[in-house]
This record gives C-alpha cells, structure tokens and sequence, in this order.
C-alpha cells in the first residue's frame, strides 16, 4: 500500500503515511493560467493499493475534480485498488429534495467517484449516513465517527463540563461525547427556514449558571448555529463556553465573533486545514482503522 496526499491535504497526508510508515507516491500537479490542473503520477503503481487522502472543502469542485482525475489516472496505470480518504465530504448536505426539483448532488458525487475508479471511500462524520450508505452501489462506503476517538483524548480536560448539542440531529454525538467524557448532556430544538436559512432555537428548561459548558456540532459553517445557541447559553451566565465541531468551514470571522461574544476557545479536528483555531489531530486515528482493516 502507497499513500497519495491530494493538494488539498497534503500536512495530513503526511502524518498518516508516518504513522503508517507507509511511502508516499511521487507525483506532480500544477495549475495552468487558466487555472486548469495538471497532474503526472512520477512513478509506478502497477499492481499497487494507492490511499488517496483529500479532503473536499473550498474550492469544493476543484478538489473533488482533483480526486476524480487522481482516482481514474491510478487506475489507467494499473494500480489494482483506488481508496479514497475523504475527511470532509462536501455536498453530503445536498443528500434530499426539500423543494421539488432540487439535485441530489451528494449521490451524484458518490456516484462519479465510484465511476471514476475509486473502489472505496472512507469519510468522517458524513452529514447523512443514511443517505451515504444508501447512494451508489457501485462503491464501498465507509463512515467513521470521530466522535468516538476525540472523546477520550479530551477525557482529562472536559469530564466536568455539561455538552450541549444545538438540535435533534446531534443527539447522537452529543450522547457519544458525553458517555466518553462521563459527563450529561442535553439538547436545544432547531428549526431552519428552507428559503432563508434564518435559524430558530429553543432551549430545555437547565439552569447553566456557573457551569463550564461545551457546545458540540458536527460542523459550523455560516456559524448560525453556533452563535445562537452560543447567545442563548451566555445569556444564561455559564462561567465558560468552548465550542467543539468535527469539521470547522467557517471563515475566520466567524469564529472571530464568537470569541468576541465570549466562547473562550474553539476546537476542531484537522478534516480541514485552519491555522486560526485548535486543531485535534486525526491522523492517528485514520492509520489505526487503515491498519485494522486493510495491512
Ligand atoms: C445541521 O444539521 C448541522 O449539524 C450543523 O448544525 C449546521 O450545518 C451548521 O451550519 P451553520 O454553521 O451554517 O449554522
């Protein structure tokens, strides 16, 4: 087994092929004027198991162009299994039609990768697993919860912190965290408008006061979520607020703000490169389920 870093998560790549102590394959990629890509694989795969790692944040559709032209060149060469490591899956929310006539752009995508060679793809904390699993049959799907993993190496710092999820749809990750972190949970209710994105929340009856607390998602990306359910825990005069997500999009602004409104610090796993915030690394864990199930 080889491992290739795509351009857009090459520090990660890195970390998982040493953890691995796997080579890396020589390649080369440019951009042209035009800001087309070039890309020549600078040695042979014949034969070989290339991992792909790349991660399919902004630019979303050069970086899934790349992964496409990554997986179809491996395979023209001969390398006789194409896996992709995807650590942020872009468009898994586009994965239902809330309005007739919407396009399915999560199965379409699942659906291309799979025609373009890659055999599977391992992703983390997919919006919809569900809807994951369920797209092409032509590809093995593999979703990992991170949560499992970064519980215990926050073990020490946050098991006297209360976790709070901004809707219904963390429960399950809120309720991960908190049993790995030994501590409760509770859960606000969300609503947001199809058309204009405006987000509405309630939350349970829980007196926050003097309370350390960390508010959970899987992802933050307008940071609407994050900042409303972080005003309305604020207002209810906790003695600190962190926030903790799987997949940080945001741009820096955003998270600007929230430390401006007084959330004390912002945690991410590394799925997508940011200097600005705390960054739990992954790579660990990525090469530990790569040395269970494929070596
Ligand atoms: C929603 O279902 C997700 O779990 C996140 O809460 C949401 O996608 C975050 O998006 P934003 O930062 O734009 O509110």
């Amino acid at each position: 087994m080889k491992i290739i870093p795509g351009p857009a998560s090459i520090e990660l790549a890195e970390r998982i092929a040493k953890n691995l102590s796997l080579p890396i394959v020589k390649y080369s990629y440019k951009y042209f004027y035009d800001n087309e890509t070039y890309l020549r694989v600078d040695e042979t795969v014949k034969n070989e198991t290339i991992l792909i790692i790349q991660s399919t944040h902004f630019p979303q559709e050069k970086h899934w162009l790349e992964l496409f032209i990554l997986c179809s060149t491996l395979k023209d060469l001969g390398a006789s299994e194409v896996i992709s490591i995807i650590p942020y899956l872009s468009y898994a929310r586009a994965d239902k039609r809330k309005i007739e006539g919407e396009a399915l752009s999560h199965q379409i995508l699942i659906e291309l990768l799979g025609k373009s060679g890659c055999d599977c793809v391992i992703t983390m904390n997919v919006h919809n697993p569900e809807a994951f699993y369920s797209s092409s049959k032509g590809i093995e799907k593999i979703n990992i919860n991170l949560f499992h993993h970064i519980g215990a190496e926050l073990k020490s710092e946050y098991k006297n912190f209360i976790v709070v999820g901004p809707d219904k749809g963390a429960e399950e990750d809120v309720r991960t965290l908190a049993k790995l972190l030994e501590t409760d949970y509770l859960l606000f209710e969300k609503e947001r408008d199809a058309l204009t994105n405006e987000v509405k929340m309630k939350t349970p009856d829980y007196n926050f006061e003097n309370k350390d607390v960390l508010l959970v998602d899987d992802i933050i990306t307008s940071g609407g979520t994050a900042k409303l359910a972080s005003k309305l825990i604020l207002e209810k005069k906790p003695r600190t607020l962190q926030f903790l997500c799987i997949h940080a999009l945001s741009k820096d602004e955003v998270y600007l703000e929230l430390k401006n409104m007084g959330v004390e610090k912002i945690i991410s796993t590394n799925t997508i490169p940011n200097k600005q915030i705390k960054q739990l690394d992954i790579a660990p864990y990525i090469a530990k389920y790569i040395k269970e199930k494929f070596l």
